[in-house]
């Protein structure tokens, strides 16, 4: 399939759709979810972006498996996603990467990671463009951070 990265454009009003739950079943449900997410986990911390992350193994698998959880609940498969407290959790997740200065340059990178690790999964290519969909839309949300200054990303709410 076609990995394609359209650019963030700073102040626009954004929408985007969570991935088909035929996602998270061909890929193998929970466990297949681990191995998927792991797996990126692993690419970013040999990446350009590692900086942003805790470079200590033990402190960067919690993050690992913290932030599979995350995954897992989008894409459909059980609520194992705590942190957000009954925020609603697009808003939280937006909120969380407001503490790092993330630019383009930073998102194109992290979707670079993301590209390499679904390429390794054997899952009809349709169902992988979903995962890739939503997150090429929504890592727009976690910059927040431009070359001619800092902002906060326009999320527009579902009602
Ligand atoms: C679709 C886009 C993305 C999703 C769904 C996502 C998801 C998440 C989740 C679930 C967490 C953990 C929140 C928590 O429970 O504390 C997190 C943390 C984080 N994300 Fe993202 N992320 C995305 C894009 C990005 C991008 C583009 C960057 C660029 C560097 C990034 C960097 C980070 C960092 C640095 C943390 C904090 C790690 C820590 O706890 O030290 N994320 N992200």
């Amino acid at each position: 399939m076609e990995y394609q990265i359209t650019d963030v454009v700073k102040g626009e009003e954004m929408d985007f759709k969570l991935p088909d739950s035929a996602f998270f079943e061909a890929v193998g449900g929970v466990e297949g979810m681990k191995k998927f997410m792991y797996n990126f986990y692993d690419i970013i911390y040999d990446s350009e972006i590692a900086h942003y992350f805790p470079q200590d193994r033990e402190e960067f698998d919690k993050v690992k498996e913290k932030n599979t959880k995350f995954f897992i609940q989008i894409c459909g498969g059980p609520k194992v996603y705590e942190e957000a407290g009954g925020m609603d959790l697009n808003e939280y997740m937006i909120r969380v990467h407001d503490d790092f200065s993330i630019n383009e340059k930073a998102r194109i990178s992290w979707l670079g990671c993301m590209m390499e690790a679904l390429e390794e999964l054997d899952v009809d290519p349709k169902l992988k463009k979903s995962f890739w969909d939503y997150v090429e839309s929504f890592s727009k949300l976690t910059v927040n951070t431009f070359s001619d200054g800092a902002y906060h990303p326009v999320y527009k709410r579902k009602k």
